[in-house]
């Protein structure tokens, strides 16, 4: 006797997704799953494509070709917001947070809870969730209530993934997150995505360090001026392969 199981569809699926800015090409053809439990690390030199992939998935760029779905569902976003709506978070280098707020309003920002009829902010609410989800993330801050420009860089970056793990239904996309950062805070924010992939999240990092990339990632994925050149699980490949994918030089 046999149990058939169905297949779970893929949270993310990029179909031939090709993205012109008048007449130049950014994005010529890309395809890419990203698996529930998997990270996925997007790699290429400036100007390569990594950013304008990821707006398009986040829904800031509309695809000029091709398919985006999430699990199983082509999808076309409306605007960022639509994206969010529909499960997809992304957190960046440059921290979009508010720096004179709260921990906890940071956390809610755009999507604050309100109670009673004429909807005053429920900052006590907000607060404890906040104050667990840190510590469901083992993310060290003072308080939820600490001003955020009080928190160092790292600790930052950490709310910013929290908010991103609190509000995604699925998957979570990563531009350049340690490129802010020093060393130990750099250690602390992977530990923090790898939480993710066990969350069984899925996972898309942009990043320009290769040890990173060896130390966290699953698959990598190269992008040469807007051309994908291949994806392969890091098992597979070595530092010098990635790297001459990159550059376009075999070294
Ligand atoms: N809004 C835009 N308008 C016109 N060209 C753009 C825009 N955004 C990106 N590009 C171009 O697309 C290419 C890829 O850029 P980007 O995705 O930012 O690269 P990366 O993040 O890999 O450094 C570059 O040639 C860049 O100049
Ligand atoms: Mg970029």
């Amino acid at each position: 006797m046999s149990i058939i199981t169905a297949e779970p569809a893929t949270p993310l699926r990029l179909t031939g997704i090709r993205k012109k800015f008048g007449g130049i090409v950014a994005i010529e053809q890309f395809d890419l799953d990203v698996g529930a439990g998997e990270i996925v690390a997007l790699v290429g030199d400036n100007g390569a494509g990594k950013s304008t992939l990821i707006k398009i998935i986040s829904g800031l760029y509309q695809p000029s070709e091709g398919e985006i779905s999430l699990n199983g569902e082509p999808v076309v976003f409306r605007d960022a917001s639509d994206a969010r709506e529909k499960g997809v978070e992304v957190v960046y280098q440059d921290l979009a947070l508010v720096p004179e707020q709260p921990v906890y309003m940071n956390m809610f920002l755009g999507r604050e809870l309100t109670k009673g009829p004429i909807g005053i902010l429920d900052r006590k609410g907000m607060a404890k969730q906040t104050q667990e989800l840190v510590d469901t993330l083992d993310v060290r801050i003072p308080s939820a209530r600490a001003t955020l420009s009080d928190l160092s860089g790292g600790q930052r970056q950490g709310i910013a993934i929290c908010r991103a793990t609190h509000w995604a239904s699925g998957i979570v996309l990563l531009d350049e997150p340690t490129a802010a950062l020093g060393v130990a805070e750099t250690a602390k924010v992977e530990e923090l995505i790898v939480k993710l992939k066990e969350r069984g999240m899925a996972v898309l990092i942009v990043s320009h360090n290769m040890d990173q990339v060896f130390r966290i990632a699953d698959r990598v994925s190269v992008l040469r001026r807007g051309t994908q050149v291949a994806t392969k699980k890091l098992s597979d490949t070595s530092h010098n392969e990635v790297v001459a994918m990159i550059t376009g030089l075999v070294s």
